[in-house]
């Protein structure tokens, strides 16, 4: 008996859209480690279904995956207490390239929804076929029409996970703005570069192997955050989301991360909670 090899399928993915190539093969390289940090099975099936040159385009480095998975499990612990909260709510993934994130977090009754750019989801439907509580929506993020197919019944979270930073400033004050107002009492999880790291990427001397990582036109020092409350006056909190890691890096990093420049200036994962009534936080 053969058993049946899934078909390779190649990815021929646009500037921004190839993003989601890196920081799926960052999950799986820390998935595939003995020590893993991420359980993300899907991630390495996914990576190793793709014809794609990973290595050759975006070199191999255990701490940048590392990091990546320290990111990716913010995000997850904000999903599963919302789940907790919410059962039956919905999660909005905005910009969700080849995210695995259902996989990981999903508690059989929450309803999903993907919203990303045409070739990105043309991809992703054909490497992870939606099942029944999972939609995907091909469409710009920026432009807030997707809204109008969520489903508000139990509950909103919207993640913008790997995205903000592809946008121009005054997009990313607008999609704050336009989800506090409609999705009240719900939340917001958003990542962010810090200046001097989008400023190497304008410059173009953020390379790894043959990768040029785009320019990020928006980014955020850490400390800066509690502006984002300007961006709406339904955005009624600011929360910032600490990363946890593994043995004595793990219990050394929240220390770290309270002492300048890295409690200022690091990369940083951020909650923003709106006000139930738009206006009235
Ligand atoms: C760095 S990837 C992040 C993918 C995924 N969230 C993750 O963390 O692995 C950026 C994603 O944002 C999507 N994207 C960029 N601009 C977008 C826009 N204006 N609207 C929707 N999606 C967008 C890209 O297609 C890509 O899938």
């Amino acid at each position: 008996m053969t058993s049946q090899q899934p078909e390779q399928v190649k990815a021929e993915l646009g500037v921004i859209p190839e993003t989601a190539l890196w920081t799926l093969y960052q999950r799986a390289a820390e998935a595939r480690r003995p020590d893993a940090m991420l359980h993300d099975p899907k991630a390495v099936e996914l990576v190793d279904r793709l014809d794609h040159p990973f290595a050759e385009r975006f070199g191999t480095s255990p701490l940048q995956a590392r990091l990546q998975a320290m990111r990716v499990a913010c995000f997850d612990r904000e999903v599963a207490d919302f789940l907790e909260r919410e059962p039956r709510g919905t999660v909005v993934c905005l910009g969700e390239g080849l995210e695995t994130q259902f996989w990981r977090i999903d508690n059989g009754r929450a309803h999903w929804l993907t919203v990303d750019l045409p070739e990105s989801v043309e991809l992703r439907e054909r490497l992870l076929p939606p099942g029944p509580r999972q939609r995907y929506l091909a469409a710009d993020a920026t432009d807030l029409g997707w809204a109008e197919e969520v489903d508000r019944s139990h509950g909103v979270l919207l993640t913008a996970q790997g995205l903000l930073m592809y946008l121009r400033p005054a997009q990313v004050r607008a999609l704050i703005a336009g989800c506090a107002e409609l999705f009240p009492g719900g939340s917001l999880v958003l990542d962010a570069v810090p200046h001097w790291f989008a400023r190497l990427t304008r410059s173009g001397r953020m390379r790894t192997h043959g990768y040029q990582v785009p320019p990020m036109p928006w980014s955020m020092d850490a400390g800066e955050r509690a502006k984002l409350r300007s961006a709406d006056p339904a955005v009624a909190a600011v929360r910032d989301v600490r990363p946890s890691g593994r043995g004595l890096a793990g219990a050394l990093l929240p220390l770290a991360l309270t002492v300048p420049p890295l409690s200022t200036r690091r990369p940083s994962v951020t909650v923003l909670d709106f006000a139930e009534r738009p206006g009235r936080p």
